[in-house]
């Protein structure tokens, strides 16, 4: 089984970003984590980040018959984004959306993610857990 992990903008900031919101943990940290996780469970993991919103659509399009699931931190571009909920519609590879923060906690226009309606679910406010909940998620996806 193939995942594809993708983290939208400004998570290459973690560790010096917001540290009070999302910890000290950067998304390096996380990645190690999250391959070890991977290893355990047998399966690939494909680790992506960009602040670019076309390059996570072109990523997203690309998906289709090369990975099984994408896990998808698309960090602001959740709030904001037609074309990320457009491309993942499109290409029907099953996502889960996650996010180390409780959105729903947070500003009311966080409260409101565009790509929920097009994933298979959403983790959110475990911290760096998040990851660890949505790879255990994508490899059990075609049972839920
Ligand atoms: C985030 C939550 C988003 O609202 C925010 O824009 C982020 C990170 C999270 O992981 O908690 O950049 O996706």
């Amino acid at each position: 089984m193939k995942i594809l992990l993708l983290n939208g903008p400004n998570l290459n900031l973690l560790g010096q970003r917001e540290p009070e919101i999302y910890g000290h943990t950067t998304l390096a940290d996380i990645e190690a984590k999250v391959r070890e996780r991977a290893a355990e469970l047998k399966v690939q993991i494909e680790f992506r980040q960009s602040n670019l919103e076309g390059e996570l659509v072109n990523w997203i399009q690309q998906a289709k018959g090369q990975f099984d699931v994408i896990v998808i931190n698309a960090a602001a571009y959740t709030h904001t984004s037609i074309a990320l909920r457009d491309a993942i519609a499109a290409g029907g590879v099953p996502t889960i959306e996650i996010h180390l923060s409780n959105v729903h906690a947070r500003e009311e226009f966080r409260h409101k993610s565009l790509i929920a309606p097009v994933c298979r679910g959403q983790i959110t406010g475990f911290g760096q857990k998040s990851y660890i909940l949505g790879l255990e998620a994508a490899v059990d996806v075609k049972d839920y």
